[in-house]
């Protein structure tokens, strides 16, 4: 089953708690976008926000950094309640970091940017997130070039038997989700379109039913 996991980044942060709750039925994971202003041009929220989403769900929390030097705050986001760190390849050493999230019980996923080339897929990782947007702000423009990198993924993946997810993030909506999923994506990350605008139950629905239409189609 396709997941969907729903980014907090366009969540209303002043009532958090209940935006969270409000959803936890109709999505499958949160995922918790970390920016330091260096990596990205833009700065989010740390440890204490994935604390919050902590008490207030019990889904998976997947902790997305985009930071300089991840090693350093790996144990505070592991405390706050973390089940998946994704890390950027670009940003780290990826067998020290891999190891130390591994070494602390927590899944590990590794992000690439648009540009980067996925270099590295060993069976030791849960994840590979692969960036449709460049990371930094929410409700940007799918770049629809990556959608030949989630196939090759795939095939590269499944050649292997290995298993790693694929997860797809950035510019998530109705029709690009359906693209993705067709390309073998696992997850699907979404942020503005659930949060931004509407009811976000409802968003959500719709999100699922565009999943489900390739789903249903390939079944046939
Ligand atoms: C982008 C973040 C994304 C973002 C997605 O830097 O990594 O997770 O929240 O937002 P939308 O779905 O609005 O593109
Ligand atoms: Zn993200």
């Amino acid at each position: 089953m396709v997941k969907i996991s729903a980014s907090l980044l366009s969540a209303d942060f002043s009532k958090l708690g209940k935006e969270i709750r409000s959803i936890d039925k109709y999505v499958d994971e949160f995922h918790l976008d970390i920016m330091d202003g260096h990596f990205v041009p833009n700065i989010s929220f740390g440890p204490d926000i994935v604390k919050v989403a902590r008490e207030n769900t019990e889904l998976p929390l997947d902790v997305h950094l985009m930071i300089e030097d991840p090693m350093k705050y790996i144990d505070r986001f592991v405390d706050a309640g973390a089940d998946m760190i994704t890390f950027h390849y670009e940003t780290a050493n990826f067998f020290r970091c891999r190891d130390y999230i591994k070494s602390k019980n927590t899944k590990v996923g590794v992000a690439y940017n648009p540009n980067s080339p996925i270099y590295i897929l060993d069976e030791d990782i849960d994840r590979v997130l692969i960036m449709s947007v460049y990371p930094g702000f929410g409700g940007q423009k799918f770049i629809n070039k990556t959608l030949k990198k989630i196939s090759e993924t795939k095939k590269y993946i499944k050649k292997r038997n290995y298993n790693i997810e694929i997860a797809v993030d950035g510019g998530i909506k109705t029709g690009t989700a359906y693209n993705v999923v067709k390309r073998g994506a696992d997850v699907v990350v979404a942020g503005s379109a659930i949060f931004k605008i509407g009811d976000v139950k409802k968003n959500a629905s719709e999100l699922r039913k565009d999943i489900d239409r390739w789903c249903n189609k390939k079944k046939k």
